[in-house]
């Protein structure tokens, strides 16, 4: 983990706990606590570091902002600001940086991040990959898994809070999968819909529709 990186989270890590008195001074974390700062200025500064600048991020921890739908962008700000999101990850990481963002500032930054191109990763298993646009587009009958694109979309672009699939990394997907099938950390608002769909999902098919969902545009 380099320098930049350990300051914001030891920053948001101190937001989180409420300990302001030790903020740290470094400009990211100024910006994060200062409401007139525009949601370009803190994409570009702040959730850069992670998400990288065009929201194509190359970690598979951070996942991809880029071309997300703004109505899910701003409702899983929301939720970390609000603690209904609560996995691991996303409170180590996204609950300090959501805390003092405003409403202006998440509305300004889902714009933002739609307005950037997504860039899919490349295809390792093409035979994995077809075995996930299978299971993609039509579900798995024998275990009643429903087709994803009936709610994602026929690309996986997705729609209003349904968010898009289509270029996130596998592996981040793959953890949410689990997120949804094991924990009750996203069963707030709209993730409710989404556990029983990885409930049934096998480990494998997970794998393999993770593959597919990644090398989408
Ligand atoms: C220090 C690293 C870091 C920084 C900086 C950061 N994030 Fe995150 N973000 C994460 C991690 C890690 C996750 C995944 C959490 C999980 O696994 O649930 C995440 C998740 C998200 C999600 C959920 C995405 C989805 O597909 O559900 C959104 C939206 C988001 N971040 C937006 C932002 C914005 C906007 C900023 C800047 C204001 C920002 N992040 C700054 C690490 C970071
Ligand atoms: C009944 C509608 C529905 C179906 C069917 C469905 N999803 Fe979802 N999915 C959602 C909703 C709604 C969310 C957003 C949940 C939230 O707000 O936390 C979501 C979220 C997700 C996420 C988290 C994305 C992120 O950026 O964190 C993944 C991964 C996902 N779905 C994969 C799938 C896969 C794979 C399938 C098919 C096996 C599928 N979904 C089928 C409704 C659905």
């Amino acid at each position: 983990m380099n320098k930049a990186i350990l300051s914001v989270v030891l920053g948001a890590a101190l937001l989180a706990t409420g300990c302001s008195n030790l903020k740290s001074d470094t400009e990211s974390t100024r910006d994060l606590n200062d409401p007139s700062v525009s949601g370009r200025t803190l994409a570009e500064q702040v959730c850069a570091i992670c998400h990288g600048v065009d929201g194509n991020s190359t970690n598979p921890v951070f996942p991809r902002l880029a071309g997300q739908q703004p109505a899910y962008l701003t409702e899983q700000l929301k939720a970390f600001r609000s603690h209904d999101r609560s996995d691991v990850l996303g409170y180590k990481y996204m609950w300090g940086i959501a805390r003092n963002l405003t409403n202006k500032q998440i509305d300004e930054l889902a714009a933002y991040y739609k307005g950037q191109t997504p860039i899919p990763g490349a295809a390792k298993n093409a035979g994995l990959v077809a075995q996930g646009d299978a299971i993609f587009h039509h579900g798995v009958e024998a275990t009643s898994v429903p087709a994803c694109a009936s709610c994602h979309g026929p690309q996986g672009h997705g729609h209003d809070g349904f968010p898009r699939l289509a270029s996130q990394h596998q592996d981040y997907i793959l953890k949410q999968l689990s997120v949804f099938k094991h924990t009750n950390d996203r069963y707030a608002g709209m993730g409710a819909m989404m556990s029983p769909v990885a409930y049934n999902l096998s480990g494998d098919q997970a794998r393999a529709v993770a593959a597919y969902l990644s090398v989408q545009r």
